[in-house]
């Protein structure tokens, strides 16, 4: 984009009583992000030098959930979309264009946008548009016979015939700053809702002979805005839909589209194969051939090549190498690191664990804060004890140890390569190498014992 200086301002400050919450509209997620934080980060791509968010309805609940450099406009009282701009720009400089977006209209596109920014830097109005088969209650875009706009008409203000106009404003517009700032200085409140409209700069612009360009959005989706649960669910399955078709195209085989739910970033490999209901948050990396079972949710992982996760399995902030089988119905906490060939069965907990290559823990075990080397064996039922109710310690194994079943290492500890322990052992003390460890009282067994007798009453 050229040199012309981009200032865009967010709409945030109404209540959204419609969505019947004591969460502020802007606030509700859509694929696990705030709609306002999807609107913030599509303006972040823009490279503005300010994002200015106009807030009054909950602005501190909303001005502490939102992660981003932006400049917090106050507005205790909604006088009007316009009234807001206004407010926006006495904080800005208004000398380059100015783009206004709407904190519940999530999926806005940055090509639109571009779009708009263009019109508005070659000094016209850039107007996001659509043709709506339906277009409710939203302001209707008049036209001449040239097919030129010549004004927006608020749905509350608009006639019978005004009223079967197809063609709806957005909201969203892109400006020559200098332009506006006159403008909003011209709105009056003298329609139905007593509001200062943003919408009336149109008239304004082709009065003073300013062209309006309407850009047409490409979907009907990036325009939505977001006014009740329903609807928000409805762009929650269009998002959802199309990160699945994203995925598809790159190569991924979905079992069903409709049960897959992406909140976050997701970059896979060829070839991997996601089955039905699986949740991927955050940021996750997927080599190829990687193949996750039914009813997993991965969050902020990197998992190799070819790794299989089993049905039911929750991994988290984890890193998982190639030839990985983990799950089903495993739990890999935060600080899991698993090498290449690690085997994770069910019922097996690990968290900030350290798997060498070609270690296996298969059934029933909890692996927390602990470095183990290669080519071990965690037997079922085995526990690092690495919390003594007050400090967290650390367990460390080396390569080749074989852990019996139903071990409870008491940390901290260290076990050296090649040792063995026994089945059943409680491990309190440093084991050496290729020594074994035998923790556990000594069978008898009692000659001639009678079983009791069931009590006579
Ligand atoms: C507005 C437009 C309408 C357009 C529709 C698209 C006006 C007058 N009308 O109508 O042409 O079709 O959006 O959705 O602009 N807001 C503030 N402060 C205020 C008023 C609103 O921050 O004083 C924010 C709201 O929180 C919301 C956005 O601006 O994010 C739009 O406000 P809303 O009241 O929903 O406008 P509409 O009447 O729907
Ligand atoms: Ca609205």
């Amino acid at each position: 984009m050229s040199s012309i200086d981009l200032d865009v301002v967010i709409l945030a400050a109404g209540q959204g009583t419609r969505m019947r919450s004591s969460t502020p509209k802007v606030l509700h997620t859509l694929a696990g992000r705030s709609l306002l934080q999807h609107v913030i980060d599509t303006a972040e791509t823009l490279t503005a030098r300010n994002v200015a968010v106009v807030v009054g309805h909950q602005a501190d609940t909303v001005q502490g959930s939102i992660d981003a450099d932006v400049r917090w406009v106050q507005q205790p009282e909604q006088l009007g979309t316009g009234h807001a701009v206004q407010l926006a720009m006495s904080q800005l400089p208004g000398d380059g264009v100015v783009v206004v977006l709407y904190g519940d209209v999530p999926l806005i596109s940055v090509q639109v946008l571009t779009n708009a920014i263009e019109s508005a830097k070659e000094g016209s109005v850039g107007l996001v548009v659509a043709d709506f088969a339906d277009p409710a209650e939203l302001g209707r875009i008049v036209r001449n016979e040239a097919g030129e706009i010549q004004r927006i008409v608020e749905f509350k203000d608009a006639d019978q015939q005004e009223r079967s106009i197809t063609e709806i404003n957005s909201g969203i517009l892109a400006v020559p700053g200098a332009h506006l700032q006159e403008w909003l200085g011209r709105l009056k409140p003298n329609n139905k809702q007593g509001e200062y409209y943003l919408t009336d700069i149109i008239a304004m612009a082709v009065a003073d002979g300013v062209a309006v360009e309407g850009v047409m959005a490409h979907t009907p989706e990036e325009v939505a805005g977001i006014n009740d649960r329903v609807q928000l669910a409805a762009l929650e399955r269009y998002y959802q839909q199309r990160e699945a078709e994203r995925l598809m195209r790159a190569g991924v085989t979905i079992a069903d589209p409709t049960r897959l739910d992406i909140r976050g970033s997701v970059e896979a490999g060829e070839d991997c194969f996601l089955d039905v209901n699986v949740v991927l948050q955050g940021k996750v990396v997927l080599g190829k051939g990687v193949r996750i079972g039914p009813g997993s949710v991965v969050t902020d992982a990197q998992i190799g090549d070819f790794t299989e996760v089993h049905a039911h399995t929750l991994i988290e902030d984890a890193s998982i190498a190639a030839h990985v089988s983990v799950g089903p119905f495993a739990r890999v906490r935060p600080g899991s690191v698993f090498a290449e060939g690690v085997r994770i069965g069910n019922f097996v907990e690990t968290k900030k664990a350290q798997l060498g290559a070609g270690s296996k823990a298969n059934h029933l075990a909890y692996l927390g804060d602990t470095v183990i080397g290669e080519a071990c064996n965690v037997g079922a039922g085995s526990v690092t004890c690495n919390y003594d109710g007050v400090n967290k310690h650390s367990t460390n194994i080396g390569d080749n140890v074989f852990v019996g079943t139903n071990s409870t290492l008491v940390a901290p500890l260290d076990i050296h390569d090649g040792a063995f322990v026994a089945a059943g052992s409680t491990v309190t003390s440093t084991v050496d190498k290729d020594d074994l460890a035998v923790g556990r009282g000594k069978q008898r067994n009692i000659k001639g014992w009678v079983r009791p007798d069931k009590r006579k009453e």
